[in-house]
């Protein structure tokens, strides 16, 4: 199948494109650099042997998006495009809502306006704030989220519902990502954050490197097992074969669907930060710090819908999640630049 994919470059959609083109599909790219380099796509081209079709330029452009669906006529779109700063969108709401819903909204109707009508979008287990009970399934109540980022992941799933409502031949994929972390295995792909990272893994991988001196964990008096938050760990390589089967499915004209994309299991803080210091071979020093403001305890995913109707389960554990990110890290410590 063709696939537009927006975001592509991105931490998820590089290592997305990497399992497209291995099953087969044909793969477009657009975005705008904002988050990512294009380097991302050499290192798809070095691993995959093909050179993804790249255009630069922003989702709320409709004029580019229409002359990328007049050119390439994809079947399915995965919509990866957007900001996902959590701190960052309570300080710079606009802008969050400007690229995260403006630019849906841009996208969808250069899709309607060429007849593509099938979707798969990138959202978040924020959408179920603070869970009532874990394992948390699909059918659960939404909505009480914190902060603007949240926000506009729960609000484009509103968006896509109501579009799917009002013409049953729209099919559209919601896909809730739990905490996605790692590299691919070549150590020639990973994830990139620009500043100090505001993500767990990413922080710890900085620690490990030498950029940042010790790792402040947020809180030791919660109700789980050691007192530190606990979060269900998805392996980036995993996560992007998802992507994969929610496209197969796709094909078969499902209408609207929601998977989670976890796997089942929970860590704490302290048992990723004891994971990481075995993969890189010491003890990485950390720091009980305060609690980080809209943090929930625990948060970790029922699986078993995404493997029941798409045939997919996460397969790498935690001990190979940080190995790979250790590798990317290690090999590129300042990322792609
Ligand atoms: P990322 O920042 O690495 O990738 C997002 C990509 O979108 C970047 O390459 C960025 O340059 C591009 N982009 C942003 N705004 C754009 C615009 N207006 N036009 C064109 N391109 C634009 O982030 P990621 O971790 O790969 O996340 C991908 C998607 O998954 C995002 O929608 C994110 O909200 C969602 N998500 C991520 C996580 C996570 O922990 N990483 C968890 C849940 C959901
Ligand atoms: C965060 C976002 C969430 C987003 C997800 C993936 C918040 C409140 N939520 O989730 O919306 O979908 O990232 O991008 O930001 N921790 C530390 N020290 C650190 C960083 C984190 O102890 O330096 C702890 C946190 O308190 C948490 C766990 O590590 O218990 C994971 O944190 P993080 O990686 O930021 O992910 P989430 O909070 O689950």
């Amino acid at each position: 199948m063709k696939v537009l994919v927006t975001g592509g470059t991105g931490f998820i959609g590089s290592h997305t494109l990497v399992e497209l083109i291995e099953a087969g599909h044909d793969v477009v790219v657009v975005d705008n650099l904002v988050n990512s380099s294009a380097e991302s796509l050499n290192r798809v081209a070095q691993i995959t042997g093909t050179e993804p079709v790249f255009y630069e330029g922003d989702i709320r452009d409709q004029n580019l998006l229409l002359d990328i669906f007049g050119k390439e006529a994809p079947e399915a779109v995965i919509h990866f495009a957007g900001l996902k700063a959590v701190g960052e969108s309570s300080s710079k709401p606009l802008e969050y809502y400007d690229n995260n819903i403006a630019g849906t909204i841009t996208l969808l109707k250069a899709m309607k306006e060429s007849g593509c009508k099938n979707i798969i979008f990138s959202s978040s287990a924020t959408v179920y704030g603070k869970p009532e009970s874990v394992p948390i399934r699909e059918d659960f109540k939404v909505g009480e989220v914190t902060n603007p980022y949240g926000r506009t992941k729960l609000m484009i799933e509103q968006i896509l519902q109501d579009i799917y409502a009002a013409d049953n031949s729209w099919n559209v994929i919601l896909l809730r990502y739990f905490n996605p972390i790692g590299a691919h295995k070549s150590g020639l792909m990973g994830e990139d954050p620009q500043g100090i990272p505001n993500n767990l893994l990413p922080y710890i991988a900085k620690v490990a490197v030498g950029q940042l001196d010790h790792i402040n964990v947020f809180g030791n008096d919660y109700d789980t097992k050691d007192g530190t938050g606990v979060r269900d760990y998805i392996h980036v390589v995993d996560l992007a074969y998802g992507h994969v089967k929610a496209l197969e499915k796709i094909s078969e004209a499902p209408g609207l669907k929601i998977y989670n994309l976890g796997t089942g299991n929970g860590y704490s803080v302290l048992e990723m930060i004891r994971a990481f210091s075995k993969a890189c071979g010491r003890d990485l020093p950390y720091v009980i710090a305060d609690r980080r403001p809209g943090d929930i305890d625990v948060c970790y995913a029922d699986p078993a819908l995404a493997k029941k109707e798409l045939g997919w389960e996460a397969k790498r554990g935690i001990e190979e999640m940080c190995e790979d990110a250790w590798r990317w890290q290690s090999n590129n410590p300042t990322g792609y630049r």
